[in-house]
């Protein structure tokens, strides 16, 4: 059996839209992983694909206007590590487009992918986290414009 992208309190920022956006892409790749070993990688790829694509935007986005709004000084260096992820994703996005998936591509994506993203909440993510105290624009909004 493919190795489980379990979810345990070590990948938590405390941060609880975010967590809650990294568990759901945990529970994707753990579905990927099985698809994979029931021989159903292939077919699943598309999928996949569609859903990275909507996260990067997604998630990205709101976890760059967090760092923004709380003046995160590494702000910059954390959206290179962003626009390398789209990029790399880029990468595998054309070869799809180009010869569709296939199983070898299922699993160079399950691993690399599956990989960043580990390394990245980990050793990146987490670098934020003592700088967040606004935690979204609502609460940044004083009580009485609310
Ligand atoms: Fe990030």
């Amino acid at each position: 059996m493919a190795e489980k992208f379990a979810w345990t309190s070590e990948y938590e920022t405390g941060i609880d839209e975010i967590d809650r956006q990294h568990r759901d892409l945990f529970k994707k790749f753990d579905n990927f992983s099985i698809a994979i070993y029931n021989g159903e990688g292939k077919n699943q790829l598309k999928e996949l694909m569609a859903f990275i694509d909507s996260y990067i935007n997604n998630h990205f986005k709101e976890e760059e206007e967090l760092l923004s709004l709380n003046n995160y000084p590494d702000i910059y260096k954390h959206l290179e590590y962003h626009k390398k992820f789209t990029s790399i994703f880029g990468i595998f996005k054309k070869e799809f487009e180009k010869r569709g998936g296939d199983t070898y591509m299922a699993l160079q994506l399950e691993k690399e992918i599956r990989g960043w993203w580990k390394n990245h909440i980990l050793t990146v993510d987490k670098l934020y986290v003592p700088y967040i105290t606004i935690k979204t624009k609502k609460n940044a909004l004083p009580d009485d414009m609310e």
